[in-house]
């Protein structure tokens, strides 16, 4: 493994899903990395992601230096060519560059800006770090992608797949007052396409993912026939991809409450985190024993320490 940015970017899922759980058996491993230092830079807000890359890092025993960027750093240019006689203080050949030679490894988060469906689903801004750091380059969440989710997500799949052969996992859209991005849903798609499950995807006319995510995926836009028989729930929202960025949609008979569970075989309901309670899952739900969201939060710990181990080694 090179760089961690897409399940592309690993040989074998399955492998990489063995040692995660291996490190949550045993976490505390302080000789692996010692003395290795691994960057964190986040332009956009994250708890659990800073969080657990942190703890990830210490575990090894590499130590974990976190930058908001876009608070604590030069605001970075990241056009070529440009006189920079504007507000951008530094370019981002300089900084990634800077960044390459003082870590050993760098993880970056960067959203969307969901105004320019080019640009964002070109991966602009993390290429720039890939092209100019030099060094492994770990996505915290890019502006299509979310893999150390999707990898914790697969996980925590596997612990609570119990003896049915082939579980149907179904994405499901829920509603949502902003328009947020499609990376978690098309990951969690990517890494679904790849993995032995029955993959459904349910969305109201107007909120397809790109092709090149749903796949084989079969995309249903009943949500009340997707989730007959599910052994598997992930309800998440995001914003259109055909109607770039758009919100199309506010239908709140999409809220995951028990009468959707009830559809399902006695399914166990996932969210990446941060969910908005009683708009996005109902609390019935969420304080149910069906929900399984802290044990995927739990599980970014061992993600994350898997995927920097690679990459220290
Ligand atoms: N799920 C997730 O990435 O959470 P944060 O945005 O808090 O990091």
């Amino acid at each position: 493994m090179k760089h961690f940015t897409s399940i592309s970017d690993i040989e074998n899922p399955e492998l990489l899903v063995q040692q995660v759980m291996e490190f949550k058996k045993n976490s505390f491993q302080p000789f692996r990395a010692r003395g290795k230092k691994v960057g964190l830079i986040f332009l956009n807000p994250s708890l659990r992601t800073r969080l657990s890359s942190q703890i990830a890092a210490q575990n090894l025993g590499a130590e974990a230096i976190a930058l908001d960027i876009g608070k604590d750093g030069w605001a970075l240019e990241f056009e070529d060519g440009q006189k920079m006689d504007g507000d951008k203080a530094e370019h981002i050949k300089e900084a990634a560059g800077v960044m390459g030679r003082y870590f050993n490894v760098l993880g970056i988060r960067t959203f969307p800006d969901l105004k320019n469906k080019d640009t964002d689903y070109a991966e602009r801004l993390l290429k720039a770090f890939i092209d100019n750091a030099g060094i492994p380059i770990v996505s915290l969440e890019s502006a299509i992608r979310h893999p150390l989710q999707s990898l914790a997500d697969l996980v925590t799949i596997h612990e609570h797949w119990g003896s049915v052969y082939k579980p149907k996992v179904v994405l499901t859209w829920a509603p949502h007052t902003k328009a947020l991005p499609q990376a978690v849903s098309n990951s969690f798609a990517e890494w679904m396409n790849k993995a032995a499950v029955d993959f459904v995807i349910a969305n109201p006319e107007g909120y397809n993912l790109a092709p090149e995510f749903s796949g084989k995926a079969q995309v249903v836009h009943d949500q009340k026939e997707a989730l007959k028989g599910a052994d598997f729930v992930y309800v998440k929202n995001w914003s259109s991809y055909e109607n770039y960025g758009q919100v199309l949609s506010k239908d709140e008979s999409w809220t995951f409450g028990k009468e959707h569970l009830s559809l399902t075989n006695n399914a166990k309901v996932m969210h990446c985190l941060p969910v908005r309670r009683g708009l996005v899952i109902k609390d019935e739900v969420l304080d149910s024993e069906n929900a399984i969201h802290l044990d995927q939060a739990e599980n970014r710990v061992f993600a994350a320490q898997a995927v920097f181990n690679e990459l220290l080694k």
